[in-house]
């Protein structure tokens, strides 16, 4: 069969990601990479054998060899990059945000609709085997009526002043910093989990750091840990460096979130559990194997990752063995195994996250935005999403 053709947008910290998991896909080959500059794209094409390397990825966009597109670029750039991918007749897979306002993501949901290409953003976090697990907790009863849905997702490495990084700036990560890049995934995820949707919302965004210093070099993402006090500029900063959501789920169903990039020594820590009338289930990232399952009248568990023990609709997302850790890389494989199918098999169900879930997220953000500045509750408009 002939291979399905790649481009790779972005060589940073997700682009290598991206990179390394296509790899690992049967019938997909990455035939090009277009970086910011020569220097970003040549470790990354000679290290994995790229054919093509570019600094225009629309040089690639006319290539009519190449039928799929990863935009792993700063947020601003999603909406033009995905916009001129799907003009161009090539399926897209984008990381989260899909977009940086609700409008520019409807507009991108439409069009690859209209043009009937298969779109994905990258909500990878979904499909840890133990989420996958939850998922099926929840949908069979095991917990009862889901009463309360609670967590964070707290990091530490925008703790300083001098931490810097593209997302601070809001022209490059849209005006959500931390909610848009680490509280977008763990709202897909609550929904994703539970089946059920936000209703309604009420925001308060924080600002510690409202002045930054900028180095004056470009700093990858986690690496500014590596520089020294030198070089900085005192640059004014607008987005959220914390922000705490309460909020509904329908009638009954109630929770609150946290997310902050403050957090000393917590460095992936998206945490979600959930409460329900018969029973209760906790995740952890930074502990990926282990599901906590609480009970009122005997003894907790904790349930480790092993594939025979799953829910049968869990377990097509572990590939290993108990015993043998998943993690963060294998979500990849796992969002970018179930796209590339339903490209080599059209008609195929479109089992991961798709525009319209990007453009769930832009919802939600636009909703917690508008309630921090208004300080007070809003209704979350309801969705078309895919899951
Ligand atoms: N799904 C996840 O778990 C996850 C994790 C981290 C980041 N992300 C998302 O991935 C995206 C990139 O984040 P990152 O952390 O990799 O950032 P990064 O700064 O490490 O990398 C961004 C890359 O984009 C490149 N770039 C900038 N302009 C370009 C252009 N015109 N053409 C080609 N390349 C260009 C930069 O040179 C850099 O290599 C963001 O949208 C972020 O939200 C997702």
């Amino acid at each position: 069969m002939k291979p399905i053709r790649t481009a790779i947008f972005g060589t940073g910290f997700t682009g290598r990601v991206h990179r390394e998991a296509v790899r690992r896909l049967e019938s997909v080959e990455v035939v090009a990479i277009a970086a910011e500059t020569t220097e970003d794209a040549r470790p990354l094409g000679a290290n994995f054998s790229v054919p093509t390397l570019t600094t225009d990825y629309r040089e690639l966009l006319r290539d009519p060899a190449i039928d799929v597109v990863h935009i792993c670029t700063p947020n601003a750039m999603h909406f033009p990059m995905a916009k001129e991918s799907l003009l161009a007749g090539k399926h897209v897979l984008c990381e989260k945000p899909l977009a940086t306002t609700v409008e520019e993501a409807e507009e991108l949901v439409s069009l690859a609709a209209r043009h009937g290409l298969r779109n994905c953003v990258c909500h990878n976090l979904r499909y840890y085997p133990m989420v996958q697990q939850m998922r099926r907790l929840c949908e069979a009863g095991d917990l009862g009526e889901i009463l309360v849905v609670q967590g964070t997702y707290s990091q530490d490495w925008l703790l300083y002043d001098t931490d810097w990084n593209w997302r601070v700036d809001a022209r490059v990560g849209g005006p959500s910093r931390c909610m848009a890049d680490i509280g977008s995934h763990w709202f897909d995820m609550a929904e994703h989990i539970t089946g059920l949707r936000l209703t309604s919302l009420c925001a308060d965004l924080q600002t510690f750091h409202t002045t930054r210093k900028k180095p004056k070099h470009s700093v990858e993402t986690f690496a500014n840990k590596l520089l020294g006090p030198e070089d900085y500029i005192e640059t004014a900063v607008a987005t959220e460096d914390f922000g705490a959501v309460l909020f509904h789920m329908g009638v009954r169903t109630r929770g609150s979130v946290t997310a902050s990039q403050v957090s000393a020594g917590r460095k992936n820590r998206l945490s979600i559990e959930i409460y329900g009338t018969r029973s209760s289930a906790a995740w952890d990232q930074e502990r990926p194997d282990e599901l906590w399952v609480g009970h009122r009248n005997t003894g907790n568990e904790i349930f480790l990752k092993d594939p025979s023990l799953l829910k049968p609709a869990a377990r097509s997302y572990a590939d290993l063995p108990g015993g043998h850790s998943e993690g963060y890389d294998d979500t990849f494989k796992q969002v970018f195994r179930r796209f590339y199918a339903t490209i080599s098999a059209p008609g195929g169900a479109t089992e991961y996250p798709q525009f319209v879930d990007g453009l769930r997220q832009l919802t939600i953000l636009d909703a917690a935005l508008q309630s921090h500045q208004t300080r007070g509750w809003i209704d979350v408009p309801t969705p078309t999403i895919s899951h």
